[in-house]
């Protein structure tokens, strides 16, 4: 049995930091997102009687990434246990490759998962929905949820593992630029900057109340195809967050110098007509959003700051053929 899948990363738009339950990986707020189309993640899924096994990226995974791997595995064949399914008791070789950034604040945990989800549950067997696949994803990676929707997403953050998924919500049209001025891994995992902001950061709970209303205000700006009312949600969105982790201690600061530079270029690029707004999520790579008319003058206007790429609403995680 060999199956394979590819999922692309999502980007938040209100941000997902901090979890109600750490095992079955329920948020303490709800989220949204636009999914990129590039920056993917292929995965293939091949059982076998040895043990498990896992290669990202051309290599064996370090025993962290591993395990992370093999747990979620456990959940799959859970999964096949409760259905009667002979494949209960098989061990997988994962493959996988990430075309985007690993662990650097660009989702590459949500495309994987994403992916690994997909695959896991066609090699296993499992017949499952769009919203039983975004529940499983949830439990590799909350923000891979989201991951399995097509272009924009919404996570219910719900209170349970049946009632916490993602779905599709229309958004107005736009596009984003990424600028990624440091592709190396992260020294801090969005999971463990997540407790320590938790177990330290005493604006945690302001943190939770205004995540919130930020996602009730984002859904009516939505609905309302408000670009500019998005863009700003999002911008001042994604501060807080960073305000919330910056104030842990001992501190973790995911932005850079050269991160703030980038900001500041957008609220620029306001000042002279271009309508952007950016965003960060738990690394010093900015995401920026425009409408799609805007693209190419976004990117020429940050391209000094690091390496761009330009990205349009893409599709959710799906099945490939096995080479
Ligand atoms: P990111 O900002 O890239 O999402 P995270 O700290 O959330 O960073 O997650 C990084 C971790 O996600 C990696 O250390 C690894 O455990 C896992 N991961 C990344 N890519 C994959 C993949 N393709 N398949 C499975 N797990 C992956
Ligand atoms: C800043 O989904 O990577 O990107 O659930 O522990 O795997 P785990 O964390 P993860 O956190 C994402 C945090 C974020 C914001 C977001 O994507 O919503
Ligand atoms: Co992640």
């Amino acid at each position: 049995m060999v199956s394979a899948a590819r999922a692309h990363p999502n980007i938040a738009l209100v941000k997902y930091w901090g979890k109600a339950d750490d095992e079955l990986i329920i948020p303490v707020a709800g989220s949204m997102s636009m999914t990129l189309d590039k920056f993917a993640t292929t995965t293939q899924v091949e059982l076998t009687t040895d043990a498990d096994r896992f290669e990202l990226n051309g290599t064996v995974a370090d025993a962290k990434a591993t395990g992370r791997t093999t747990a979620f595995l456990d959940l799959v064949r859970n999964l096949a246990a409760e259905a009667g399914l002979d494949t209960a008791n098989a061990k997988a070789n994962v493959i996988s490759v990430n075309e985007g950034p690993t662990a650097a604040g660009m989702a590459s945990s949500a495309s994987g998962f994403a992916a690994l989800a997909t695959a896991a549950a066609d090699a296993y067997g499992l017949k499952l929905s769009p919203k039983d696949l975004s529940r499983l994803a949830r439990r590799g990676s909350g923000s891979a949820s989201r991951s399995i929707i097509d272009r924009f997403a919404i996570w219910h953050a719900g209170t349970s593992d049946a009632t916490s998924y993602a779905e599709a919500i229309d958004a107005p049209e736009m596009a984003m630029v990424s600028v990624t001025v440091n592709a190396a891994a992260k020294k801090v995992s969005s999971r463990d900057g997540m407790v320590a902001t938790r177990q330290t950061s005493p604006y945690y709970q302001a943190w939770i109340d205004v995540t919130k209303t930020t996602l009730d205000e984002m859904v009516l700006a939505c609905a309302a195809k408000d670009f500019t009312r998005v863009g700003e949600i999002t911008e001042t969105h994604a501060h807080r967050m960073h305000a919330v982790i910056n104030a842990t201690h001992p501190p973790i600061r995911y932005l850079a110098p050269v991160s703030w530079q980038v900001f500041d270029e957008v609220a620029a690029m306001r000042e002279d007509g271009i309508e952007a707004y950016a965003t960060a999520d738990a690394g010093p790579n900015v995401v920026i959003i425009c409408r799609p008319v805007d693209t190419d003058a976004v990117a020429a206007r940050v391209a000094e700051y690091g390496q761009i790429n330009t990205f349009a609403p893409g599709p959710g995680a799906h099945l490939v053929d096995t080479a």
